[in-house]
Parts: structure tokens; C-alpha cells; sequence
């Protein structure tokens, strides 16, 4: 695909749901009893496997393909053996968050994935699980993982890198852990979506300074939500619109959960103009519409307190500072390392190819930003949604375009991405 350089953005938009919200309201769904009713559930490839997966573990799923997904629970430990291995594609959340409930489920379970979750480390959860009383293996620290699930026991975790995953994974966990809370020990903090959704369901989670607690439940009620805009689907339209001069775009209906909205600081630092306004809340999450004219950016530091928060877009972030004045630096973000790629490397060779001064480091990034367009080029998506969303933005802002292959990743988490761009695209 050939991505021809932009003059502007102009219009408004919405955005498919939260990607990791759509996915834990069909997680907490399937052992819940009863119905639950997920609305404005997030279409993508990665969201389909949440449904095929529980499906596969025999939660009935109503799903005609509109903004609605009902899902019938068969109730706290009612899961069963699927008939072969769970296949995950490339969905990492569902595959780490699945990988806590069914260590409290009887039966044996093979949890597989396509090339790149494959290449992801598992470790990270097999290890608390472990510790919980399940027996969890897995192939070298990777998926296959397979899980002989059972009677668990509550224990207090600090896993040794900030995951919302790993928090969530242990967290799920401990609903079936009896004897007490479950705890997790987090000191800097990462999104709270399992969180928040579980107490909407009546769930005892506290948080007390750095430690998140989970008393064990007897049952979960269904689900009834209403899901809004992914952020992170957001994001390259908020760059995009930031970076080129003359725009003005709306975001209608956004989650903007703090510790997902990292970005939004990072650029106001940078000197953005980005106006977050109409704040609501909806199922226990804030919501709001979002305002963006374009601006001419400065360099920022981001470190690794703050990285967490916007962990899925220090990529864009990382063309954002190619064409802000001085240099940005990016410290502590290693964890971008074990993404859908390792997007220290993948982000660096991309943007360099497209002529943005950047400098990879062991936990992060160097850019030496210049006030002008990039050239363009050529780049890769390596299957990767992030990347290939970056590679459209970086399109749109360079002097000659960008040809973009691979450019079909956006699915995993936006299918609609190109045809929304072009929506709001002035050429
Ligand atoms: C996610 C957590 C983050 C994030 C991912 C979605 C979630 O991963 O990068 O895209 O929904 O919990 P880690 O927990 O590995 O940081």
C-alpha cells in the first residue's frame, strides 16, 4: 500500500471499542451465570479470539456481527476441556488472562498462538500460577503453555516488570482462590481494566498504596456493559492531526482511562493542542471527547514511571519527536522489546528507513528531531498493528510517501483503520 503524504486532517471520528476491555468483559462473561450483554464490543482479530476461545471451552456465544455480543456463562468453574489446543492468534492479553481463570477450572488445557505470541514469553504467568497451586507448563518459557487446573490458594505477588497482564492473569486467579485475598503488588501502576470491570460486577478489589487485593468469589453476576472508543486506536489520528499544520479533529466517545492516556501528557509537554472535554463515565470507566489542532512540538524525556501508561504508543511518540524541535529521549521501556514485535528494534529500522534521526538503546529510544517532514521511503509492518499504523501516520506527515507492506496487521486491533484515515485525510 502506498501511503501518499496528507495537507491535513479534518473532521470527526469514533473508534471500535477497547480492545482489552471487549476482551475481558468475554473472559469474565464466560463464568459468569447468566447472559452478558457487551456493548459497543470492540471488532478486530484479536477480540474474535476472545469469543472463538471461549466458545472452544464451551461458553455460548450470540454474536451477528453488529456492535452487540451476548455471551451465556456456564458459571465460576463450569468451563471445560476444549476437544484440542486453544488457538490465540496473536491476542497475548486473552491468551495470559485465559491462563489465570483456567488454572481454577478442572481439565487440561493447550494454549497455542500464531508465530509472534509464540516468540512472546509466558513465564511471566506460568510462574505466579504456579505458586497458586496450578500446574502450568510451558514450551521453553513460550506457548504451546498447557495447564492442568485445579484448587488454587491466594498469594501476594510484585511481578518483576510493570504488566497489566500479569497483574490481570493473578487477579482472575485469585476470584477462585479460596482462603483469602489475593494480592499483587504493583509500584507502578498499569491499566486497571480487570479492575474496574470486576467491581462493576460486585467484586471486592481494593487498592491500598501499591498493593491491589481480590477476595475470592462463590459466583459472578453477567456482564452488562457498554464499551467506549480505544484509545490506542485513537492515537495515530490524535499524531496524525497533532503533527499536520491546519488540522482539526474530533474524537467522539473515547476511554480515557489515566493510566492509558499517557500520550495525551507526553504531547502537552511537547506543546500539542489537544482540548479533552463532555467527561463522563460509562461501566466504571471515563470516557470524554477529544479535540486536536495541529501544533509545532519541542523535545521531551520519557522515563520509565510514566512509560506504562503509554506503553502501545511510544511508537508514535517516536515520529512524533522526529518533528519536534531537539532531542527526545525514551528510558525504560525494555518491555517494548517483548511486544507483537520487538518494537525497539522494529520502530527504530522503520522510521530511520524513513529518514527520522533515531538511535535505538537497550530500554528505549533516541530521536533528534527537525521541524520538517521526513522524506519517506519504504517500511514494514512485520505483522505487527502498531507498526503498521505507524507507518500510515508516517505516511501521511513525510515529503514523498510512504509503501507500506504488510499493511493488513491493522486488523488485529482496527480493521477499519485505512478507511477511517482517508475519511478525515485532506490531500
Ligand atoms: C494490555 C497490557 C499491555 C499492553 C497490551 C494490552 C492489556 O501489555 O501492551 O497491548 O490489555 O492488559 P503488558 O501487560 O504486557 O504490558
Amino acid at each position: 500500500m502506498k501511503i501518499e503524504p496528507a495537507a491535513s486532517i479534518d473532521g470527526a471520528i469514533a473508534v471500535p471499542g477497547v480492545k482489552g476491555i471487549s476482551q475481558r468483559a468475554v473472559l469474565l462473561g464466560a463464568i459468569a451465570d447468566g447472559e452478558s450483554r457487551i456493548e459497543g464490543f470492540g471488532r478486530a482479530a484479536d477480540t474474535e479470539t476472545a469469543l472463538s476461545v471461549v466458545r472452544g471451552l464451551g461458553a455460548e456465544v450470540e454474536d451477528d456481527g453488529s456492535e452487540t455480543v451476548r455471551v451465556r456463562g456456564v458459571g465460576l468453574r463450569g468451563l471445560r476441556e476444549a476437544d484440542g489446543p486453544l488457538d490465540f492468534g496473536n491476542a497475548g492479553t486473552v491468551l495470559r488472562l485465559s491462563a489465570g481463570i483456567l488454572a481454577g477450572q478442572e481439565g487440561r488445557f493447550e494454549l497455542v498462538g500464531d508465530e509472534s505470541l509464540s516468540g512472546r514469553p509466558q513465564e511471566r504467568i506460568a510462574e505466579p500460577l504456579r505458586r497458586m497451586g496450578a500446574r502450568i507448563e510451558t514450551t521453553d518459557g513460550h506457548a504451546p503453555v498447557v495447564i492442568e487446573g485445579g484448587p488454587l490458594t491466594p498469594i501476594r505477588y510484585e511481578p518483576p516488570m510493570a504488566s497489566a497482564q500479569v497483574k490481570s492473569a493473578v487477579l482472575l486467579a485469585g476470584l477462585l482462590a479460596e482462603g483469602g485475598s489475593t494480592r499483587v503488588v504493583e509500584r507502578n501502576p498499569t491499566r486497571d481494566h480487570t479492575e474496574r470491570l470486576l467491581r462493576e460486577l460486585g467484586v471486592s478489589v481494593r487498592r491500598r498504596g501499591a498493593e491491589i487485593s481480590v477476595l475470592p468469589v462463590e459466583r459472578l453476576p453477567g456482564v452488562d456493559i457498554r464499551i467506549a472508543g480505544d484509545f490506542s486506536s485513537a492515537a495515530p489520528f490524535i499524531v496524525a492531526a497533532t503533527l499536520l499544520s491546519g488540522s482539526e479533529l474530533l474524537v467522539q466517545g473515547v476511554n480515557v482511562n489515566p493510566l492509558r492516556t499517557g500520550l495525551l501528557d507526553v504531547l502537552e509537554r511537547m506543546g500539542a493542542n489537544i482540548a479533552v472535554f463532555n467527561r463522563r463515565s460509562e461501566s466504571g470507566e471515563p470516557v470524554a471527547d477529544l479535540e486536536v489542532r495541529s501544533a509545532q512540538l519541542v523535545a521531551t524525556q520519557v522515563d520509565g514511571e510514566e512509560v506504562p501508561r503509554l506503553i502501545d504508543e511510544l511508537p508514535l511518540v517516536a515520529l512524533a519527536a522526529g518533528l519536534a524541535r531537539g532531542e527526545t529521549v525514551v528510558r525504560g521501556a525494555a518491555e517494548l522489546r517483548v511486544k507483537e514485535t520487538d518494537r525497539i528494534e522494529t520502530v527504530t529500522t522503520s522510521l530511520k528507513a524513513l529518514g527520522v534521526r533515531i538511535a535505538a538503546s537497550e530500554d528505549g529510544f533516541r530521536v533528534r528531531g527537525v521541524p520538517t517532514r521526513p522524506r519517506g521511503g519504504g517500511v514494514e509492518s512485520f505483522g505487527d498493528h502498531r507498526l503498521a499504523m505507524l507507518g500510515a501516520v508516517a505516511g501521511l506527515v513525510s515529503r514523498e510517501g510512504v509503501r507500506l507492506e504488510g499493511s493488513e496487521a491493522v486488523a488485529i486491533s482496527f480493521p477499519g483503520f485505512f478507511d477511517l484515515l482517508e475519511s478525515v485525510t485532506q490531500r
